[in-house]
This record gives C-alpha cells, sequence and structure tokens, in this order.
C-alpha cells in the first residue's frame, strides 16, 4: 500500500521550478523514483537538460538584482514563514523522504526538525550582518567593508539527507541575499521539491530559488553550473571524486566553492571513558541512517583493556536493531538507497574477512529486498583493509584495538581528550558524544573530505563576499 499525504499537492509529479513556474522537462522525457524498501514506483520527474538549466541560471541572475536590495529583516521574514510552513507540513515532509530514501520514519521526523532549523538559524542570521570600520596606516583615509551577496548561486545536493542538505545550502544563501539554481538529488527529487512548494507559500519572490531534478543529465547539468560565468559559487555535497570533477570545471570562471564531500571518521575509545555512553556514541555515530552519513564513524578504536567487553556489547546491541521498510513502527534501520550501494558495502566486508577481520553481526544481503544489507561489526580489523581507507558508506562497522594514544593519533603519551581533539587532523570532533550535527554549528571537513563550512555564521560567510570601501582625505595629517 502507498503512503499518503495529508496534502497530496506536496508531492510534485513530473514538474520542476524555474523562474516562477512549476514546468515539465521540454523534451517530455521524465526518470523513475522508486522506494527503496520496496522498489514501487513513488512517481517520475522530469529529466531536465543544460538549456532548461540555462533558463534557471537567467531567471536568477534577474532576480537577484532585485533581490540583493531587499533588507536583511525582509528576507529574514521569508526564512522565517518557510520555516513554519515546514514545521506545519512535517508529517508529510516526513512520510516522502521515507518513501524516497528508505530511512525509519522517526529518522525522517527528526530529519524535518534538523532541516527547519537551517531555515530558523538562518533567518535570524540575515538580519545581523555587519561590517568593519577600520583605521587605515594611511591618516587621512577611512575604510568601512560591506559583507555583499556573493550572486547567483548553483547549489548540488545529496539524497541521504533529501531535506537538510537543501536547506542547510539553501538557507545561508538566502539570507546574505544571493540566488539560486539547486539540483536536486535524482534519488530523492520529491521532498525537494515539496520543499519548493513550501517556499513559495512562504511568499519567496519569483526567480529567487529554481529547483531542477534529473538522473541522467546529472553530469550535464553539474558540468553547466560549474561553467557557466552567470553563476558565482557552486556548493556540493557528494563524493570526493565528483568533488574534484566539479572543482576543476569551475576553475575557468574561478567560482567560489564550498566543498563537503566524502569522510573517513575515526570514533575512539579509551579505556576511561564512560562504557555505556561510548556504546550509545558508537551506535549512533555508526548506524546512522544505516551508515550512510559523511560523518559516519567508519573506524572504531578502542583501547585493548576495553576491546573485548566493547565487541560484545556492541554486538549485542545490533543484534537487536530491526531492520525493514522505514514506514513499519518497529523498524530502526531501514534499507540502503539503492541495490548498487549493497556491492560496495558487501566488497568492504569481504575485503575485512579476507584479510583477517572477524564478523560478530551481520556480514550479508537481506531478503527484505536487493537494497538492504544486514548491521554488521567486524572485530580484528587492520590497517590495510579497504574500511580503513575508504568510506563504506553502509551498516558496516569494523572495530581496531589500540594500545596507546601515540598509536591512535600519534602523539606524546598524554591523554588529555583536549589534545586528542586538537592533533585531530579532521574538520570536526564530537568528545563524549556521537551527535555532532546542529544548525549552530561550523559543519565540514578538511583534505579530501571537502573545504568550506556549513551552518553557523562560517556557513552565512561562504555566500558572501567582503567589499571595502576606503574614503581618502578624511583627516588631517598631523606633524608631531
Ligand atoms: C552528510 O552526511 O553530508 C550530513 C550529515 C549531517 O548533517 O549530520
Amino acid at each position: 500500500m502507498q503512503p499518503k499525504l495529508q496534502d497530496p499537492s506536496l508531492l510534485k509529479l513530473n514538474v520542476g521550478f524555474i523562474n516562477d513556474e512549476w514546468v515539465p522537462a521540454r523534451s517530455g522525457k521524465t526518470f523513475e523514483v522508486h522506494d527503496p524498501a520496496t522498489r514501487f514506483l513513488v512517481g517520475t520527474c522530469p529529466e531536465f537538460t543544460k538549456a532548461e538549466t540555462n533558463e534557471a541560471i537567467l531567471a536568477a541572475r534577474d532576480a537577484f538584482s532585485k533581490f540583493h536590495l531587499q533588507t536583511g529583516r525582509q528576507r529574514s521574514r521569508i526564512l522565517r514563514r518557510w520555516y513554519d510552513e515546514v514545521m506545519a507540513n512535517a508529517d508529510d515532509l516526513a512520510i516522502l523522504i521515507t518513501w524516497e530514501n528508505g530511512k525509519p520514519l522517526n529518522d525522517a521526523k527528526a530529519e524535518i526538525a534538523y532541516a527547519a532549523g537551517f531555515l530558523e538559524w538562518f533567518s535570524e542570521e540575515a538580519a545581523r550582518i555587519y561590517g568593519d570600520t577600520i583605521q587605515g596606516s594611511n591618516p587621512t583615509h577611512r575604510m568601512i567593508t560591506y559583507k555583499e551577496p556573493i550572486g547567483v548561486c548553483g547549489l548540488i545536493t545529496p539524497w541521504n539527507f533529501p531535506a537538510a542538505m537543501i536547506t542547510r545550502k539553501v538557507a545561508p544563501a538566502l539570507a546574505a541575499g544571493c540566488t539560486v539554481v539547486c539540483k536536486a538529488p535524482g534519488e530523492t527529487p520529491f521532498t525537494a521539491l515539496a520543499l519548493m512548494e513550501l517556499a513559495c507559500r512562504a511568499g519567496l519572490p519569483p526567480g529567487v530559488l529554481n529547483m531542477i531534478t534529473a538522473l541522467d543529465n546529472t553530469i550535464e547539468i553539474g558540468h553547466m553550473l560549474t561553467t557557466s560565468p552567470l553563476i558565482d559559487k557552486v556548493s556540493f555535497t557528494g563524493s570526493t571524486n565528483v568533488g574534484k570533477i566539479l572543482m576543476k570545471q569551475s576553475s575557468y570562471t574561478l567560482k567560489k566553492l564550498s566543498m563537503e564531500l566524502g569522510g573517513n571518521a575515526p570514533f575512539i575509545v579509551f579505556e576511561d571513558a564512560d562504557f555505556d555512553a561510548a556504546i550509545a556514541g558508537a551506535i549512533i555515530a555508526k548506524f546512522r541512517s544505516s551508515g550512510q552519513t559523511c560523518v559516519c564513524a567508519n573506524r572504531i578504536y578502542v583501547q585493548a583493556g576495553m576491546y573485548e567487553r566493547f565487541v560484545k556489547a556492541f554486538t549485542e546491541k545490533v543484534k537487536s536493531f530491526k531492520v525493514g521498510n522505514g514506514f513499519d513502527a518497529a523498524t530502526t534501520h531501514g534499507p540502503l538507497v539503492q541495490a548498487r550501494a549493497v556491492e560496495k558495502v558487501d566488497s568492504h566486508v569481504r575485503d575485512a574477512v579476507k584479510k583477517g577481520g572477524k564478523i560478530t553481526v551481520g556480514g550479508h544481503g537481506l531478503s527484505l529486498g536487493p537494497a538492504f544489507y544486514a548491521p554488521t561489526v567486524i572485530r580484528d580489523m587492520t590497517a590495510d583493509m579497504d574500511i580503513a581507507r575508504e568510506e563504506t558508506f553502509g551498516p558496516v562497522a569494523g572495530i581496531f584495538s589500540f594500545t596507546t594514544e601515540e598509536e591512535v593519533v600519534k602523539l606524546a603519551n598524554n591523554t588529555s581528550i583536549f589534545r586528542v581533539a586538537e592533533s585531530l587532523k579532521i574538520g570536526m570532533v564530537g568528545v563524549n558524544t556521537g551527535v555532532i550535527s546542529d544548525p549552530a554549528s561550523p559543519f565540514g571537513g578538511v583534505k579530501e573530505s571537502g573545504f568550506g563550512r556549513e551552518g553557523s555564521k562560517y556557513g552565512l560567510a561562504e555566500f558572501q563576499v567582503i567589499k571595502t570601501v576606503t574614503f581618502g582625505g578624511m583627516g588631517k595629517t598631523l606633524k608631531i
């Protein structure tokens, strides 16, 4: 049985939103979106091309000329109304997420609260954009700076948080006064389109936000967004490999970029940790969204004295998971987004086993459907295994043992947690917590996990440029 929405008009079939209009693809082409749990068709969406993307860019460029003149307070009110719309329609949005992404309904509801949080946070930031006054080196000069919106933004969002990754990018862009062409993920476009509808209801001016859908044409649309001289900024969340391609393409027009790419987060448990909190933290950090987040713990390092006890309790906890259709109330963990994702997860498991890892639970697909994989724990992990180096993006926890802190962070033998947090070369550290995502907090990676920050005041700065105005002849030069 297909899920029902209280407001069926939120399910936008065969249309995207370009230049203030719901439009189909000019070619008439569509692509199918399937429920990953049942494989049933959720609906079809337009397969837009470069041509329609260009129309969206032109609309956003045109809209920018007026939108950037709005006051921060005006933009703030729009974002706040959008937040209210999202909260009022939270149940329907959660249904759409579970339907096309597969995550359990309760997790989808939590995602909506998280997604709405970015609208709320940036509605508050929009009215509080400050420049500086600076004393120049020349005594007759006065300098002031303005934080100006960068312009038209091309935002490319992923399927793992179909709502939150849209609002995390769009809300700061609008708060800054930018206009947007957003490429919704091919796997989860309906949540994006429903958010678009709610933005219209909130009174977003024409052309300010455009929502493009595509599956097969994703590469050509990405190319258009990264090469068009009318786009000033690109923000992408996705794999490191694709991020590198987009960065190269963007270099010809020297666009400002934010890249939120693949992760390989370590989770470190010291012998003196609160045992129950460590288990709970590791479970949430590893198995949130069935392991499909860029901040999921990919490598769990447990100090030797606690290793056996940790593996046993962690395994028992994983055995208690109820894997199934996200709409079943008992389900704690849903499917992966598609059957293809299962292949990579299974190859990581097979590689670990071949190199000496021992499975304590799971390690196989499930008869529930081709996108299901049993939550898996592997002990006796070693550094030569694929899981140690590559993001698994699935429900597999590899547990490594370590003896000393030097081994785990390559530092002197000092168990100060600040020292560990400060010495890890990563973008975000959770101390005594497996939950680090918050609209108020700067989210992002380092090295091949990308650059730029989302959320917080730093997320807003990504969509701004600083203009310096220097006034000459403003004072007397004193001879002392
Ligand atoms: C991501 O996986 O890209 C986002 C995860 C989060 O916001 O917690």
